[in-house]
């Protein structure tokens, strides 16, 4: 059987009668810029997130970019970021303007840890962009108390985590709730993915707000006039259509996720070689991938592809050994949690309407592997 690691086509079919209609209410009014449905979107999106203030823009990458350029920084700015993450983390780093400092993860979540970023901090230290990679949150409240110790802002790079939530004290909070501002990607591939690029920043403060606002604009509030140098980074109205659509089915796909990933670990849990990835007891995870570690794990990949079986190794290069960061100086042996992650992640197929056969035919291929 093939199972692909991701079926978008599959998506599609339980929404086509819904999104239909509202893509062609943009198209009848044609209103692609800065339509309606941007504001609904934003509106939506800042409820769920427990923000104040959402502000659309064009990508997962530029929802990192304009907070940082935010910050004025300079070549010997650092940013403290984790290494183990999609490019766009480092690269809008650099960028704005600023330079990268990798810190290392935990073994067991693959997130960065305030230990690490404790250890990274230096007098040149401006920021630090926290990755809720995979689609569980790093520990915001082991975090939070560093950066305010040394005045720094927070990034909460949200991309792959939409909807995740942590239990701090008796609260939950979201991702992107806490951080100075909290990003995410509408990239197809993510949970909510829009039919091309697009991307959200969420925030408590007005001024950075108004700020951000401005910046996806060219710089300016008022058409043709210019306070700052920005951007065109909107979102189309297209994509804020489609993606009004799914977000009335997030949570339900996000429990849906949830469900195969239980399915997976009870499943795997017999089989000597690999390890089922492990939540935080804090954490409530949406499974933006179900990464697990396995031993020989490119003759696993090997052997899955022959069976038909997707897999996605995220990531086989961590960003501190990236040909283009070489001069910022981590060789190997720098990061060693990082660099033993990259050998051994394997992220298997996980979405909403993954069948239970198609999780029998992984299992099974990777049980025969191992036996
Ligand atoms: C952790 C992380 N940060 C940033 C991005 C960038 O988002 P985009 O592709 O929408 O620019 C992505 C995903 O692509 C990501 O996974």
């Amino acid at each position: 059987m093939n199972v692909p690691l991701l079926d978008l086509t599959a998506q599609y079919a339980t929404i086509r009668d819904e999104v239909a209609p509202a893509l062609q209410s943009v198209i009848e009014r044609q209103a692609f810029i800065m339509g309606p449905e941007i504001p609904e979107l934003e509106r939506a999106i800042a409820a769920l997130s427990h923000a104040k203030h959402a502000i659309a823009c064009a990508s997962g990458t530029d929802a990192l970019l304009l907070p940082l350029r935010t910050l004025g920084l300079t070549a010997t700015d650092e940013v403290i970021a984790p290494s183990f993450t999609f490019f766009a983390t480092a690269g809008a780093i650099h960028n704005a303007g600023g330079r990268p400092v990798f810190a290392d993860i935990d073994p067991q979540t693959f997130n960065i840890t305030a230990e690490a970023i404790e250890r990274a901090i230096t007098p040149r230290t401006r920021a630090i962009i926290v990755v809720h990679l995979f689609g569980q949150m790093a520990p915001m409240e082991a975090i939070l108390p560093i950066a305010k110790k040394h005045g720094l802002a927070v990034i909460e790079d949200g991309a792959q985590s939409i909807g995740a939530r942590r239990r701090i004290g008796d609260t939950w909070r979201m991702a992107g709730e806490l951080g100075t501002v909290g990003t995410l990607s509408f990239f197809p591939s993510k949970n909510l993915g829009a039919w091309g690029d697009g991307g959200m920043m969420v925030t408590q403060d007005d001024a950075l707000a108004a700020r951000l606002a401005k910046l996806r604009l060219h710089g300016g509030a008022r058409q043709y006039h210019h306070e700052e140098v920005g951007f065109n980074s909107r979102l189309d109205s297209l994509q804020a259509a489609v993606l009004l659509v799914k977000l009335r089915h997030l949570q339900q796909w996000n429990e849906a996720r949830r469900a195969r990933a239980a399915w997976y670990r009870e499943a795997l849990s017999g089989i000597d070689g690999v390890e089922a990835p492990v939540t935080d007891q804090a954490n409530e995870h949406i499974y933006h991938q179900y990464t697990i570690r396995a031993e020989r794990r490119d003759a696993l990949a090997a052997h899955l592809k022959s069976r038909g079986i997707g897999y996605g190794v995220y990531y086989p290069l961590p960003l501190h050994l990236q040909p283009c960061f070489a001069d910022l100086g981590f060789g190997r042996g720098s990061l060693p949690v990082t660099e033993a992650a990259m050998g051994q992640v394997l992220s298997l197929p996980i979405y909403p309407e993954l069948t239970e056969a198609q999780q029998s035919a992984v299992v099974g291929a990777i049980r025969d592997f191992y036996a």
